[in-house]
């Protein structure tokens, strides 16, 4: 019978980063923040990225999500080569597959918390009270369902991060990106959020990557990438026992 390391080093490929460079600016101020990077995440897997401020877990996030381009190197998500397509295909690419949990929340300060939550929808084309509906169950799933008509700007941190939660899950997409997902939240609610976020990785044909410093968070996770100085330098299988942080 396969042991678990077995059935999980056969599961299918969904992201493959393959040295990977990211500079910003130029000259003197030029600054890596992916140095030929390689990185690679499965089907069906919670999948975490840890490292110091800086070290580049945004920028990574950034150039698999197709938000951001880089400049060279190979990236594959979902056996499509995103170097290969133009902005307009990264879009539309982006838009079907990716849901995002951003680091700063990025939500609409002009719109309530259900048409933030709707927004994912009404872009793929799906008709506003039927998106809405959609939205409510996912404010339902992360509580916030009593502040659905509330702007951003009123609530909490933390209720906005559930918000963006929300927005990122609605149009079910194929893989999850989050970044930083429950900085902002008390035991209670990051303990919450990380079950939504696993139900969603145990789905068939998805894959769920958090960027994190939270080690209340590590036990939920099947791999670690640990990122030092714009590279993945370590991977862990099974972090759980990292409870109390990094060795
Ligand atoms: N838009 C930008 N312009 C210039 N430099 C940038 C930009 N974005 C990131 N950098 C630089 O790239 C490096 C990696 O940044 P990145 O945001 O990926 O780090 P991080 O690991 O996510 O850090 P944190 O844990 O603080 O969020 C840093 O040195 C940062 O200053
Ligand atoms: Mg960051």
């Amino acid at each position: 019978m396969a042991d678990s390391q077995s059935i999980e080093t056969r599961r299918k490929l969904t992201v493959n980063v393959r040295n990977v460079t990211k500079t910003f600016g130029a000259g003197e101020s030029r600054v890596f923040a992916l140095k030929e990077a390689n990185f690679d995440a499965r089907e069906g897997e919670m999948l975490l990225i840890v490292g110091p401020s800086g070290c580049g877990k945004t920028t990574l996030l950034s150039v698999i999500a197709g938000t951001l381009k880089f400049d060279s190197g190979e990236i594959d998500v979902f056996d499509c080569s995103l170097s290969a397509l133009n902005a307009a295909q990264i879009t539309e690419f982006r838009r079907k597959n990716i849901g995002f949990i951003f680091q700063q929340f990025h939500l609409i300060p002009t719109l309530s918390c259900v048409e933030n939550v709707s927004v994912p929808l009404l872009i793929n084309g799906v008709n506003r009270r039927v998106a809405e509906e959609k939205a409510f169950g996912l404010l339902r799933q992360v509580g916030m369902d009593n502040k659905a008509r509330e702007r951003p700007g009123n609530l909490s941190g933390g209720q906005q991060q559930r918000i963006a939660i929300a927005r990122a899950l609605v149009h079910d997409p194929r893989m999850l990106i989050c970044d930083e997902p429950t900085s902002a939240l008390d035991r209670e609610n990051g303990a919450k959020t990380m079950e939504i976020l696993c139900t969603v990785a145990r789905q068939p044909g998805r894959t769920v990557v958090v960027v994190t410093h939270d080690n209340r968070i590590f036990q939920y996770a099947d791999r670690m990438a640990e990122m030092e100085d714009g590279r993945v330098q370590r991977v862990h299988e099974n972090p759980s026992h990292f409870k109390t942080g990094l060795p």
